[in-house]
């Protein structure tokens, strides 16, 4: 499970309030592990996380591209490559490879946490300089 921490805060509401959401989501698919392995909850689940992750992405990609960003590229490869693997892997996990639904939430998990300490902080001097925060 993640909780949240002040650490993971950009210090901008609206995002907060998005990686508050995601970080609910994969604790949930986190839950749904361990209370049940049945492969189609969890393709599910995991398909939640994915189309949340895509729903957030755009929301920073949209400020990037209006703030002028000049790690927008770069920012968007994270967020590629993490769309492509958790679809990758929810395949996986709905064709019933169980052993890896743990590796699979552990990635989540560690992307999340990772990218939204380092590759997130990143742009709020540029955001907050454009008014948002
Ligand atoms: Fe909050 Fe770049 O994802």
């Amino acid at each position: 499970m993640i909780k949240w921490n002040d650490k993971y805060s950009v210090g901008i509401s609206v995002i907060d309030d998005e990686h508050k959401k995601f970080i609910d989501i994969i604790n949930k698919a986190i839950i749904t592990k361990e209370h049940n392995d049945n492969p189609e909850e969890l393709k599910e689940v995991l398909y939640r996380v994915t189309m949340y992750a895509i729903k957030h992405f755009a929301t920073e990609e949209n400020y990037m591209i209006e703030f002028n960003y000049p790690e927008y590229q770069h920012h968007k490869e994270e967020h590629d490559d993490f769309a492509i693997k958790a679809i990758t892997y929810s395949k996986r996990v709905a064709d019933g490879d169980s052993h890896f639904t743990n590796e699979v939430l552990e990635y989540l998990k560690q992307w999340l946490v990772n990218h939204i300490q380092i590759t997130d902080r990143q742009y709020i001097v540029c955001f907050n300089e454009n008014g948002l925060k």
